[in-house]
């Protein structure tokens, strides 16, 4: 499971946290302190023009000091590959506390929604929009609190006081603002607010409104209309609803800003205590799927080089790393001048670490980072071989119709297309552990919403076969999974 990719003295490449066009985030775990950071590994060489949108990737995110907003540790650079040092948030995407078609309680989307809020109200006051706010750029730490992520879209908006309109298309089409769709110019934080409203709505329902909000999808023209007694609309009470028709509003000059949304009946108002864990703290995950009603898809409108539109200075294209912030979650001394030091070759961290009981008790308090950082939801285990359990899975994937593989003996690749035409591919890896087949699967291209559904739907499929995980494996798999 560990890397020997080149790397800094003492800490220890542990784990694919994810992957996509961009690249890669990889989980970095310091051999002494047990300290886990996030590291996202850019490649300047790897389409025309990446470098220069790594450069202003990090000159943006090294800009950010907020508690809602993950913080960048440092950078190097390794030939034409780039590291971007990030806190590590241990608690998932905030898609994996979606209930299909249900959504969360009122009380903890309101609570992620005041965070979502003050987070980009913060990056809007440094004159940087995100453009890209959506359930899988926003993180959770180990204490549940909200953390934007994905600087690799944002750009600034504001300089010395002057704003400068956007005209560029980029996003993700469900969360997108209407007019950034129409391909006119537009005002970056508007567009970004739009987002927190589409956020919102997920969190309340459990569904998307909409594939795109144009004139020519009927559910966004039905939204226009007023047709509140249609999904998901019927679903969220009147108080947030009103909230929602004001930040869903069409017109961006007539929709609400940041500062009118802080003033909301539905924003101010106070939960009692025990309301406010409706669900379970794990994530859960149904049959049918995350979003199940109707998959929007996540694919990005912008071609990578067509993502940055303003010019900025940048001071050197040298190695540098250097703590950007003071806080809780900032990285200690030791940890830190272990980054700084020569970039070196790292042992691996012995993969059954990941795996091994803890002497004590698995309370929150008690688990190393290795036994508290997994809680993605799309792996499970089995006590299969794991020839056995490759044979399952590929009668589960050829009887879906997908396309795969074999890439490593413990490992398939497997490709198949949206309901929208666009390219969907994951990896399944099988690692072994006391006993145990992890089985683990990782979006490679596509679409997030998809790739989890094909996931649940896979899963389904190979019940026979599931184990329930071991107490201290570091793995969440509710019983409601299946
Ligand atoms: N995936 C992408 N970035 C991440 C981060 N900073 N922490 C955890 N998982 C991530």
């Amino acid at each position: 499971m560990a890397e020997t990719t080149p790397f800094v003295d003492g800490w220890d490449f542990v784990q694919t946290l994810g992957e996509g066009a961009y690249g890669e985030v990889k989980l970095a775990v310091n051999r002494v302190t047990e300290e886990a950071v996030a590291v996202k590994i850019l490649d300047g060489d790897k389409v025309n023009g990446a470098s220069e949108n790594i450069r202003k990737e990090l000159c943006i995110h090294k800009m950010m000091n907020n508690s809602h907003i993950i913080r960048f540790y440092g950078h190097r650079k390794d030939g034409t590959l780039n590291y971007l040092f990030l806190e590590y948030a241990s608690g998932g995407e905030l898609f994996d506390r979606i209930e299909p078609d249900q959504g969360m309680a009122q009380s903890q989307a309101q609570r992620y929604f005041r965070q979502l809020i003050t987070g980009v109200e913060y990056l809007h006051t440094k004159g940087v929009a995100h453009r890209d706010i959506k359930p899988e750029n926003l993180l959770l730490d180990d204490s549940d609190n909200l953390k934007i992520s994905d600087f690799g879209l944002s750009t600034v908006f504001r300089h010395q006081g002057k704003e400068r309109k956007m005209n560029k298309c980029c996003g993700t089409p469900p969360y997108v603002a209407p007019e950034v769709m129409r391909k006119e110019e537009y005002r970056a934080e508007p567009a970004d607010i739009w987002s927190c409203g589409i956020v919102l709505v997920a969190m309340m329902a459990g569904e998307l409104p909409w594939d795109e909000p144009t004139y020519t999808c009927r559910e966004y023209c039905d939204w226009l209309d007023k047709k509140y007694q249609l999904t998901p609309w019927n679903k969220i009470d009147t108080v947030p609803l009103a909230l929602l028709k004001k930040i869903l509003e069409d017109k961006p000059g007539k929709r609400w800003t940041i500062a009118q949304i802080k003033k909301d009946r539905w924003y101010c108002k106070t939960f009692s205590k025990s309301k406010g864990r409706l669900l379970s703290a794990s994530p859960t995950t149904s049959p049918a799927g995350p979003f199940s009603k109707r998959i929007c898809s996540g694919i990005d409108l912008s071609p990578p080089m067509a993502r940055y539109d303003s010019s900025e200075r940048y001071s050197s294209s040298q190695p540098e790393l250097r703590p950007e912030n003071t806080s809780s979650s900032e990285l200690s001394q030791s940890s830190m001048e272990e980054l700084v030091c020569a970039v070196s070759f790292s042992q691996p961290a012995a993969p059954d670490d990941m795996f091994l009981a803890s002497q004590t008790q698995a309370s929150q308090s008690s688990q190393t980072p290795l036994q508290r950082l997994v809680k993605r939801m799309t792996r499970f285990v089995t006590k299969c071989e794991t020839e056995k359990a490759l044979a399952e899975l590929k009668v589960v994937v050829d009887k879906l119709g997908l396309s795969w593989k074999k890439v490593h003996p413990n490992q398939i690749s497997v490709s198949t297309t949206d309901k929208r035409g666009s390219q969907l591919i994951f990896k399944v890896f099988l690692y072994d552990m006391n006993g145990y087949r992890l089985v683990d699967f990782r979006l490679s291209k596509g679409d997030g919403l998809e790739f989890k559904r094909l996931f649940v739907r896979i899963k389904r499929k190979m019940t026979a076969v599931i184990s329930k995980a071991p107490a201290l494996l570091p793995i969440n798999m509710p019983d409601t999974a299946l």
